[in-house]
């Protein structure tokens, strides 16, 4: 008889055997991903605290691999908000282990990121991380760490305190990791022009393996207001979450406990709600049963009255700091850029912002260039399963007086609480029909706005070539009908140039 062996394995252990859904598909993706989840975990350390990032890599070869790939050690440093000394060695040492599980908008979402990058690093190099970190306090702790991934556990390998005297207040990580440097390099490249173009008040510096040095630099000191955390909203919740409510609650009866946990909840709707799913206002929620647990949740999703949820947990970037970032590093000739109207799909509440930007250096590709950004993060791959990308592939473009063959980049922003990513890779946003609209109608109206100023430009354009007819011509004229007139000194034609001029410059 075959026996079968059941065993059960840790969360570290999981993403150990599915590094790819994360990521880590191949030297190349990794180094990628490693780069870009360090960078991320800064940017959100340091807008946690409200304090422009400033945020440097660096990259250094440590010597070949395989063929394909070399090892390399990677550091990264922020001046964000450091990480509380008990809570270091988890941070980076246990994967689903982090700050970021509360409702409010932020770049990272599982806990995974930071941990995946130092996982990966100890499977293919077999050596320890460095961390340090200060919150500003008087002391800076510094760990070496390595991790039990069977247990999903941080193994703390040695500890120094050193005083801070400077009260440096941030975060620095340093291990080493097998990558292909090489092949990432353009992508890599192409990340941190992004993130700096959607984060235009920080600085990025990344020095590279081959001691190039590229810097990216804040071109405001401006931040958007900081998300504010949020309550969940009635549509987006199902049973296990309100499970979860009912279990740490201590209101007393139902009509407290739907004021109390729901975002946008009052006395009213509170009321009308409970009467609407039959269920008494009084009744504590402890005593629900099980079967009306579950009836409570279908019946929030089929009530009319619950108010839309409110933005106050996004940070959208703005349109002024939008166009800031795109012409620091877009440099166009032209750009219009719209922040669309608060949306929700299922209970989650979203902002999408569209950009164009047309001529000065943006490149003409024979198609235009999209930028894809979710909560002010670059997404890079899988550009055609994005939802943006096929909403732009349906425009018909020349009733724009637009067409691909022109220099153009589209750029869209989503920012949501829950950003319908299609992977834990954070690669492409999954179509939504609430979702898509918003990006249709964006794209809809920057169009627009560029028509207007292609036409506009048109107009000057014909009128320059009239005005440069007239002054090539007119004193030619009047010569001429001076000889006929039989006299001597020409007519002043300069009155007539000017008032060709004024006319235009009126119009
Ligand atoms: N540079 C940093 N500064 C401050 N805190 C950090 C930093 N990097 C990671 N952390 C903390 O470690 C936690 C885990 O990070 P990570 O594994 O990337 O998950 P996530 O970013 O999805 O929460 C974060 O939630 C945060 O609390
Ligand atoms: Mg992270």
């Amino acid at each position: 008889m075959v026996t079968q062996t059941f065993e059960e394995i840790s969360p570290a252990d999981f993403f150990y055997r599915n590094r790819d859904i994360a990521g880590f598909t191949n030297p190349s993706r990794a180094i990628f991903a490693s780069i870009r989840e360090l960078v991320e975990n800064s940017l959100d350390a340091a807008e946690y605290v409200m304090i422009p990032p400033d945020v440097y890599v660096r990259l250094s070869y440590v010597g070949e691999a395989s063929p394909e790939s070399a090892i390399y050690k990677l550091r990264v440093m922020d001046n964000g908000s450091g990480i509380p000394p008990q809570h270091i060695p988890s941070a980076f040492g246990q994967v689903l282990f982090g700050s970021k599980y509360k409702l409010k908008q932020t770049r990272g979402t599982f806990g995974l990121g930071g941990t995946m990058s130092v996982l990966y690093g100890q499977i293919t190099t077999h050596q320890p991380a460095f961390i340090a970190s200060s919150t500003g306090i008087s002391k800076i702790y510094m760990y070496k760490i390595m991790i039990d991934i069977q247990k999903n556990r941080p193994l703390i390998l040695d500890r120094k305190i050193i005083l801070n005297k400077e009260r440096w207040r941030g975060t620095v990580i340093e291990y080493s990791l097998e990558g292909d440097y090489i092949r990432a390099m353009p992508k890599i490249l192409e990340y941190l022009k992004q993130t700096a173009l959607v984060n235009p008040y920080a600085n990025i510096t990344f020095v590279d393996p081959r001691g190039r040095l590229y810097k990216f630099m804040r071109a405001t000191t401006k931040m958007p207001p900081a998300p504010q955390e949020t309550l969940p909203h009635p549509y987006g919740v199902d049973v296990e979450t309100l499970q979860r409510l009912i279990r740490f609650t201590r209101c007393n009866t139902m009509q407290e406990f739907m004021k109390t946990h729901f975002h946008r909840v009052g006395e009213l709707t509170a009321s009308k709600f409970l009467t609407f799913a039959e269920i008494p206002a009084s009744k504590s929620p402890k005593k629900l049963k099980r079967e009306e647990i579950v009836r409570l949740v279908q019946n929030m999703k089929r009530f009319k009255e619950f108010l839309p949820p409110d933005a106050s947990c996004l940070s959208p970037l703005g349109e002024e700091l939008l166009r800031t970032g795109i012409l620091k590093e877009l440099k166009p000739e032209f750009t219009a850029v719209r922040q669309r109207k608060p949306s929700t799909y299922s209970g989650h509440p979203f902002i999408v912002e569209v950009a164009i930007a047309y001529g000065g250096n943006i490149p003409q590709k024979g198609d235009f260039i999209l930028y894809r950004f979710a909560n002010r993060i670059p997404l890079l791959y899988d550009e055609a399963s994005d939802v943006s990308f096929r909403i732009m592939k349906g425009i018909n473009w020349r009733r724009y007086k637009i067409s691909p063959d022109m220099p153009i980049a589209i750029l869209v922003h989503i920012c949501s609480t829950k950003v319908p990513y299609k992977t834990v890779g954070k690669e492409f946003i999954a179509d939504r029909p609430e979702v898509k609209r918003e990006i249709l109608n964006g794209m809809r109206e920057v169009a627009r706005d560029l028509q207007h100023f292609l036409s506009r430009q048109e107009h000057v354009e014909r009128e320059r070539k009239r005005l440069g007819v007239f002054s090539k011509y007119l004193p030619k004229i009047a010569q001429f009908a001076t000889k006929l007139a039989g006299r001597q000194e020409p007519p002043d034609i300069k009155k007539l140039l000017d008032k060709v001029k004024t006319i235009e410059e009126n119009e």
